[in-house]
């Protein structure tokens, strides 16, 4: 037999080790990477930024709009799978969608006929839906460049990207400059932090929040319908036609409205024996809490998929939140991979203060007043059951 030399055992021995760590999987690093995305009409560049936490769940968030393009989150057999709506490429976001993952501003939602009254001035805004004013306007803040810096932390493990927009006193008719500030960060537990910030030079309202459209399941291959949904939220806000609270807060128990405990979206969605379904052509509604803005965030609603089990929980500062199941996607919109998103194969639960609240002094205040700071936070937690 051939004697083996200690030294060549050793050189066997490295080998084998550096073959097995080229096949074992990578553990991914978490970090934040900057590429650019594309050239908007006048000339701008815009940029795309990944952020990725040591689990290996990766968000795509652009500065155009503040829009988030892809979100993994992992399956119950770890497998990381892209759980929102949006497009291929810039020039689909140029196109126009309806708001995939952008940040909505400077109001959140409606304002009836564009009209509202502060300190004595009326201000007409921009109306850009059946006559009524929504998600900021004609170019909201989800069609504006955000100016981005990678935030470097402490811990570089959670992966943070702030944003920051100038509004002009008077653009899409709202009083006041207004600096907005949007900070993303990715934490380890699977969780992504949004925080808005807001300050104004002149009285002014301000409701922001994220319009991502969730899909569990598929990033909308499917429709919703089977995804399970509880909305902490005693209470909602019927509207009329056109979507404007009508100023009533009705009880949710008894009715459609119920999300209580974990109920299938498609259960009651087309209950059109209840009027407000009618309207919304499904559900398309402020659901709001009991409770008083705490200033920490709180379990809104959690959003969980029977066949991957995924758990989405939202939590937030703020006082409701615009639970809205896609009834107008129709197939014309085209995203990821030449997919045409059709009926309700997306949903959205944008944590913010009440549709029309200048119009409406009994709900909770959006006004901001200089010296004042407009502050909140959201954070959309991913795990498995
Ligand atoms: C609104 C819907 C609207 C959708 C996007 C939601 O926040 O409540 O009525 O159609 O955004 O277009």
């Amino acid at each position: 037999m051939k004697k083996i030399y200690p030294f060549s055992l050793l050189l066997i021995t490295a080998l084998v080790c550096f073959q097995s760590c080229k096949n074992a999987p990578s553990q991914p690093k978490a970090g934040i990477e900057k590429t650019a995305y594309g050239i908007l009409p006048d000339g701008r560049a815009v940029d795309i930024y990944t952020l990725r936490n040591e689990n290996g769940m990766t968000l795509r968030i652009t500065n155009y709009g503040g829009t988030i393009v892809s979100w993994t989150a992992p399956d119950r057999n770890g497998v990381y799978q892209d759980v929102v709506l949006g497009c291929d490429s810039l020039s689909g976001y140029l196109h126009g969608t309806p708001y995939f993952g952008a940040i909505i501003g400077r109001y959140g939602n409606r304002i009836a006929k564009g009209n509202f009254t502060l300190d004595n001035n009326t201000y007409n805004l921009a109306t850009n839906n059946i006559g009524n004013h929504l998600h900021g306007g004609i170019k909201g803040f989800d069609k504006v460049l955000w100016d981005a810096q990678i935030v470097d932390t402490d811990t570089p493990s959670n992966p943070t990207l702030r944003l920051k927009y100038y509004s002009k006193d008077g653009e899409e008719g709202y009083p006041g400059g207004l600096q907005a500030e949007v900070t993303y960060t990715l934490l380890k537990d699977n969780a992504l932090n949004i925080h808005y910030e807001a300050i104004t030079d002149k009285p002014t309202v301000v409701n922001l929040t994220n319009h991502s459209y969730f899909n569990l399941a598929d990033a909308g291959k499917t429709t919703i319908l089977d995804q399970e949904l509880v909305l902490n939220t005693p209470m909602y806000l019927p509207v009329d036609s056109t979507l404007i609270p009508t100023g009533e807060l009705r009880p949710v128990k008894g009715t459609v409205f119920d999300f209580s405990k974990p109920t299938k979206i498609g259960a009651r969605i087309n209950d059109t024996s209840d009027i407000q379904i009618k309207y919304g052509l499904g559900y398309d509604h402020c659901w709001i809490t009991a409770r008083s803005n705490s200033g920490t965030p709180e379990n809104i609603a959690s959003l969980y998929d029977p066949a991957s089990g995924r758990l989405m929980e939202v939590l937030t500062t703020e006082p409701a939140v615009q639970f809205y199941t896609g009834n107008f996607l129709d197939g014309t919109v085209i995203g990821k991979g030449g997919m045409p998103y059709k009926h309700r194969t997306g949903l959205c639960l944008e944590t913010q203060h009440y549709p029309d609240s200048p119009n409406h002094p009994a709900f909770p205040s959006t006004v901001l007043r200089p010296g004042e700071k407009y502050e909140s936070t959201t954070v959309y937690r991913f795990s498995v059951k």
